[in-house]
């Protein structure tokens, strides 16, 4: 079922086989949510958000909203991270206003609630979503599957939560490294199996998200965000030679070169923080970099925007370059900025 690359037709899948293409390709990072009002009615409509992620006929809707407003290059699965320790048998929860919610591991002992065996039943419906979407998708629109990353599932599942600082996860990783090798482990093969399964059901692209690398000191960052993410790009590169991985280590700064180098995805994603000269110059050359505009400047709108966007234009004008913000669309971005974004993008090109 999986179909070949065809940069000739796909702006998306051209700049990430290593093309410059003028203007760029763009999607958004949370491209489907909360800012879209049509989003909020079908959220409505059922009582949970996981009752959303694994419903695939509305999973389809809400992720063709966005493409039906705005000319994206891509449609991202409509999904979320947490369904992996969802599937897993972890209890996941969404709580209005707060956030997910987890029945956090505490010890080794705890590992034996997790189920590898259950995890491809359980995501059945995402990957009927999958199908579904690769079935409808218009020509030029790329569908781009997804994963969280090993260590920020990782973060979840300590925490039982999100976190400003990460602490538990952090404490776990240096104070009990055999613990948490073990949990690593487990979440590596989930997201080559999760992966894999995307894949084999029509994503044509996927993306790592791992965003709280930004967290870790240098030595950690190399055992468990580096080595999890070059494990995983060299089992779907054996499996899938032609399926390009885009990773987002959000946040590693000066180690991004050295995460390029031992994963080689070929797309990287900037965060919000990276200095665009910086990255353009020292990342190599024939990978496809992706971002970085603030979200926050794009809920701001105005000059700002237009200025943000044609220092980003201009500092990746020699390089295979996919526009996107350096982190979600926050819920409060007004859709006429996104409009104005997005032809300004277009009119202007470099
Ligand atoms: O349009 C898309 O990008 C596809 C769908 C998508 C969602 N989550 C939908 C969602 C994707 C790719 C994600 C990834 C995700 N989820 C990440 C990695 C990216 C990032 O932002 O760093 C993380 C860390 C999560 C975990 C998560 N999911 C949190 C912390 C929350 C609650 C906070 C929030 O923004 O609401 C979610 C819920 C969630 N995931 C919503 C959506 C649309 C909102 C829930 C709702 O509508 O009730």
């Amino acid at each position: 079922m999986e179909k070949g690359v065809e940069p000739g037709t796909k702006p998306l899948l051209a700049v990430l086989s290593g093309e410059r293409r003028d203007p760029p390709p763009v999607w958004l990072m949370r491209q489907a949510g909360r800012y879209l009002p049509e989003y909020r009615r079908v959220r409505a409509r059922v009582a949970g958000f996981l009752e959303l992620c694994y419903t695939p006929e509305l999973a389809v809707e809400v992720t063709l909203q966005p493409l039906r407003r705005f000319p994206l290059d891509a449609a991202i699965l409509f999904s979320d991270i947490l369904v992996v320790p969802h599937a897993l048998g972890m209890e996941v929860r969404f709580l209005e206003g707060e956030g997910p919610k987890l029945d956090p591991l505490r010890e080794p002992a705890d590992l034996a609630r997790l189920a590898p065996a259950a995890l491809y039943p359980r995501l059945r419906p995402v990957y009927e979503t999958v199908a579904a979407l690769a079935r409808e998708l218009p020509p030029k629109v790329t569908l781009i599957g997804f994963s969280g990353a090993p260590w920020t599932l990782a973060c979840y599942m300590l925490e039982g939560g999100g976190s400003k600082d990460w602490l538990t996860a952090r404490r776990v990783a240096l104070a009990e490294p055999e613990f948490f090798a073990r949990l690593v482990a487990i979440l590596t093969e989930s997201v080559i199996a999760y992966l894999d399964a995307q894949i084999a059901h029509g994503a044509e692209a996927v993306q790592l998200f791992d965003s709280w690398a930004g967290v870790l000191p240098e030595g950690e960052t190399r055992r468990w965000v580096i080595e999890p993410a070059r494990r995983i790009a060299e089992a779907l590169r054996r499996r899938h030679p032609r399926v390009p991985l885009i990773a987002f280590p959000r946040g590693i700064g000066p180690l991004y070169p050295e995460f390029v180098e031992a994963v080689r995805p070929a797309g990287i994603g900037l965060d919000t923080t990276l200095p665009c000269g910086w990255a353009a110059a020292e990342l190599p050359a024939g990978i496809a970099v992706q971002g970085n505009l603030d979200p926050v400047t794009l809920l701001v709108g105005g000059a700002r925007l237009d200025t943000a966007v044609a220092e980003i234009l201009a500092a990746f004008r020699r390089r295979p370059h996919i526009f996107n913000l350096g982190h979600g669309i926050l819920p409060q971005t007004p859709i006429a900025h996104v409009e104005a974004l997005i032809t300004h993008l277009h009119s202007r090109g470099r």
